[in-house]
């Protein structure tokens, strides 16, 4: 169903060419102060000018609005229309046009929520983590942020290809299979991921103290990349237990990539000498002390695409990726989510397949985020200061949610408690994130992730669990609410015109790229339905008033439910 922005919008801009004659953006928003209205158009004052020029007569802007309205058709959207400040037109909605919108909605999967105008292909680039290493904190904002992306983008309706960009290739395997090598470490045994990160270590000890070792380790990255079967089997087993590895911390985390998601680095291997060639050819690459680089506007030092001794760099892996996703993928739009201090390197390989000719039609987003800090406002690390392995943050939060959950539920079985100690742990992390404007940085914070009043996991998750309270104590399927909802308290009015905003939100993050104005938006969701359930009585009101109060409770919960399955984020029907 058509969101009331657009609705708006369409009306105003009718009005406006029926006063003024010529098509302008109306400006639409939400108002500013509830207490003139709901909505506000702004476009009078840029009008006035434009009035002015044209016509050579001044006017001012609150006479251009009075224009406006005098034009305006809202049928029975509107109750109020009025003028604010120095010419604000605010549109106060009707309650009996917001029953009608809600109820139409309550009967529709979609909660009313309209897919995109015109479905696109888009690739979200997210996670990436590096092989033969544990995946620490840094990668969990690109992991669940992206992964929010690309669901609600994909609710939308568009065609979502998530790719999951490992670092999984480069001469440190080189060192890496020569060490376990070394080690006599054969095919068949089995390295967890701890052990590899030690050798890891170990490895790149060995090469910067042994030549003999370094100039083994460089023969071996040959032979890998000559595709040498021995050399492959072991990269494989490497690769292999690093999945084993993180693919439990994605499910964990409630996160959707899947083994088939991935196209590491290795995969355009044997794209690379193609795109440098290309490069060169158009002449964009060009010859600089031995190596190719690019130089792109803005920058002083340029990308390096190829080394002097041959070799290939992250820069030029990230090339072939996009002319194999625009090319090969379809993409019409490619959205990046990795740390803020990629933004010189993804600003460069844009800037460079975009000369190249490789993005044409296509846009090339990156989203970029800020750092998660400790109570010391330095990075977050571990006391002893090594960075915080993602394993262990989330090992921590399931725990601590248990402590709580069994100090409020004593009484429930343990098995139960742990589920519900997941759902809130989890969701408590990755809530405290994504409810940050992703590109500042944040500070981790146990105590107020976990609680339970204010714009917390939790404290959605209670709101979510006690409407579904509501229906076992009616003992009602939540199917059965439909009909005519009557808005009359002043509670109800604004819980409704919360709800009929959530296609809104919706469209504005798969814009803006930023998760936490779905976060504001439930957190408020709750504020208003706490409000009204405190001031409307619903199972013990008449049975019209209560039939239409619990229709209120269902739309509250299924987009409650909504949101939060957006966000990655469990909601379970008791707490
Ligand atoms: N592996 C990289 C890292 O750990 C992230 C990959 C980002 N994606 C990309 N297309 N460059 O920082």
């Amino acid at each position: 169903m058509t969101n009331t922005i657009t609705l708006l919008d369409a009306a105003f801009r009718q009005a406006i060419a029926g006063a003024f004659g010529f098509d302008a953006d109306p400006l639409i928003g939400l108002s500013q102060n509830e207490a003139f209205g709901d909505y506000q158009s702004n476009a009078a004052m840029g009008l006035s000018r434009q009035v002015a020029e044209k016509t050579g007569q001044k006017t001012n802007p609150r006479a251009v609005a009075e224009k406006i309205i005098a034009q305006l058709n809202l049928g029975d959207m509107a109750e109020q229309v009025s003028i604010a400040g120095p010419g604000f037109i605010n549109v106060r909605l009707s309650p009996a046009w917001l029953a009608g919108q809600l109820s139409a909605r309550s009967a529709d999967d979609r909660i009313g929520i309209e897919p995109a105008d015109h479905p696109r292909t888009v690739v979200v680039d997210y996670s990436g983590p590096n092989i033969a290493k544990q995946m620490h904190v840094g990668h969990l904002r690109s992991t669940i942020i992206g992964d929010c992306l690309a669901r609600v983008i994909e609710f939308q309706q568009n065609h979502v290809i998530r790719q999951n960009h490992l670092g999984d290739w480069g001469t440190q395997f080189g060192m890496l299979i020569a060490y376990l090598r070394s080690q006599s470490h054969d095919a068949d045994s089995q390295q967890n991921i701890a052990d590899l990160e030690e050798f890891y270590r170990q490895a790149k000890k060995r090469f910067d103290e042994q030549p003999a070792f370094a100039e083994e380790a460089r023969n071996t990255v040959v032979q890998l990349q000559a595709g040498q079967s021995e050399e492959l089997a072991a990269w494989r087993r490497i690769v292999d237990e690093t999945r084993r590895h993180y693919q439990p911390i994605y499910e964990r985390l409630g996160v959707s990539l899947k083994p088939e998601h991935e196209r590491g680095e290795s995969f355009y291997n044997p794209m690379l000498q193609q795109v440098v060639e290309d490069l060169l050819n158009q002449g964009i690459a060009v010859r600089s002390e031995g190596a190719i680089v690019v130089f792109t506007e803005g920058f002083e030092n340029p990308l390096i695409i190829q080394k002097s001794d041959g070799g290939y760099l992250y820069g030029t892996t990230d090339l072939a990726a996009i002319r194999y996703r625009t090319q090969k993928l379809g993409a019409a739009r490619i959205i990046y989510t990795h740390d803020s201090r990629q933004s010189q390197h993804f600003a460069q390989v844009f800037a460079t397949a975009t000369k190249a000719g490789w993005a044409n039609g296509v846009s090339l987003e990156y989203a970029p985020f800020g750092t998660m800090l400790g109570a010391d406002g330095k990075p977050f690390k571990t006391r002893s200061g090594d960075t915080v392995k993602l394993k262990d943050l989330l090992d921590e939060a399931e725990e601590r949610a248990f402590d709580l959950v069994s100090q409020k539920n004593p009484d429930l079985d343990e098995p139960h408690r742990r589920q519900i100690a997941r759902a809130i742990g989890i969701g408590a992390v990755k809530y405290s994130d994504l409810s940050k404007d992703r590109t500042s940085d944040y500070v981790f914070n146990w105590d107020k992730m976990l609680s339970l009043d204010g714009n917390t996991a939790p404290y959605l998750q209670y709101v979510y669990a006690r409407i579904k309270s509501i229906f076992r104590k009616a003992g009602q399927q939540t199917s059965s609410t439909a009909g005519r909802l009557q808005l009359d308290a002043p509670q109800e009015q604004a819980l409704a015109k919360h709800l009929l905003r959530i296609g809104e939100i919706i469209e504005s993050i798969t814009r803006e790229l930023k998760p936490h104005l779905l976060c504001m938006y439930l957190y408020d969701l709750a504020v208003r339905f706490s409000s009204f359930y405190e001031n409307c009585p619903v199972l013990q009101s008449e049975p019209e008033v209560r039939q239409s109060r619990l229709a209120l409770c269902d739309l509250t919960a299924r987009t409650m439910a909504l949101g939060l399955d957006l966000l990655g984020i469990d909601h379970p029907e008791q707490m």
